[in-house]
C-alpha cells in the first residue's frame, strides 16, 4: 500500500451544454463518492467552471483545462489563474497533449504556466506523454525526461506538493487503445525514478503519478493495482455514469 492518496480526474474536454453538465453534476452529487480515500477533480470547459463550482458538492474538486501565465491585462481570450481563484476553482491542467499538439505548447511554456499557476496558489495536474512514433522508436523515456526537465527546472521542491503528474501516452488518448498495466507501470516507474534523481527521493515518493488514455470502468481495476499508478485522468468515460466506478477502482 502507498501513502499517496488515490486521485481521479475527469477531463471533460470541449464537450457538454448547460443541460448535460447540470445532469452530470447531479449524478456526481448523488454518487456518494468515497472522498476520504480518493481525491476527485473534474475539469469542465472554461465557460461552465462557475456553474459547476457553484452546484457541485464542495468535497469534489474543480479544475480548469488550461490557464494563462499572467494575472490580467491585454491577453484576449485567455484565462487568468486569478479568475479561477475568484471562482473557488483551485486546480488547472497544464500541458495536455491536445494543447501541445493543436496549440503548439512547448514543454518550456508548459513549465512556465505550471509555475505561474502554482505561484498564484493553484494546484496543477501537469500532463506528459509520448506519441505512437516515439514509443515505436524506443524514445518513450527520452521524451518523458525532456518534458519533465523544464518542469523540474521551474519548480521548487515545495511546489511539487501541489502537483499531480498525468502520464498520458498520446496513442492511448481517445483511441480505445489503453496502455497495458505493464506498459503504464513501466512509464510511471521511470517518471518516479526520474523525480528521485532530479528533484528528490521525498518528492518522488509523495507525488501522485496518474494514468490517462482510454481508461474505462472495465480496465481501471487492473491498472489501479500497479505499484506506481496513483489514479487516473479520464476523458471520454468521465462524461458517463461509469466514472463513479473508475473513482472506486482501488477500493
Ligand atoms: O485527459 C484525459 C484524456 O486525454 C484521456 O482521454 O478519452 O482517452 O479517456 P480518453
Amino acid at each position: 500500500t502507498t501513502p499517496r492518496k488515490f486521485f481521479v480526474g475527469g477531463n471533460w474536454k470541449m464537450n457538454g451544454s448547460t443541460k448535460s453538465i447540470q445532469s452530470l453534476v447531479d449524478t456526481l452529487n448523488k454518487a456518494n463518492l468515497p472522498v476520504e480515500q480518493v481525491d476527485v477533480v473534474v475539469a469542465p470547459p472554461a465557460p461552465y467552471l462557475a456553474l459547476v463550482r457553484s452546484t457541485l458538492d464542495s468535497k469534489l474538486g474543480v479544475s480548469a483545462q488550461n490557464v494563462y501565465a499572467a494575472k490580467s491585462g491585454a491577453f484576449t481570450g485567455e484565462t487568468s489563474p486569478l479568475f479561477l481563484q475568484d471562482l473557488d476553482v483551485h486546480w488547472t491542467l497544464t500541458g495536455h497533449s491536445e494543447r501541445r499538439q493543436y496549440f503548439r505548447e512547448s514543454s518550456e511554456y508548459v513549465a512556465e504556466k505550471t509555475k505561474f499557476a502554482l505561484d498564484q496558489g493553484l494546484s496543477v495536474i501537469a500532463c506528459i506523454g509520448e506519441s505512437l512514433i516515439e514509443r515505436e522508436t524506443g524514445a518513450t523515456n527520452t521524451v518523458l525526461a525532456s518534458q519533465l526537465e523544464p518542469l523540474a527546472a521551474a519548480l521548487t521542491p515545495a511546489d511539487w506538493a501541489r502537483v499531480v503528474l498525468a502520464y498520458e501516452p498520446v496513442w492511448a488518448i481517445g483511441t480505445g487503445k489503453v496502455a497495458t498495466p505493464a506498459q503504464a507501470q513501466d512509464a510511471h516507474k521511470y517518471i518516479r525514478a526520474w523525480l528521485a534523481k532530479h528533484v528528490s527521493p521525498a518528492v518522488a515518493q509523495a507525488t501522485r503519478v496518474i494514468y490517462g488514455g482510454s481508461v474505462t470502468a472495465g480496465n481501471s481495476g487492473e491498472l489501479a493495482r500497479m505499484a506506481d499508478i496513483d489514479g487516473f485522468l479520464v476523458g471520454g468515460a468521465s462524461l458517463k455514469p461509469e466514472f463513479t466506478q473508475i473513482v472506486k477502482a482501488r477500493l
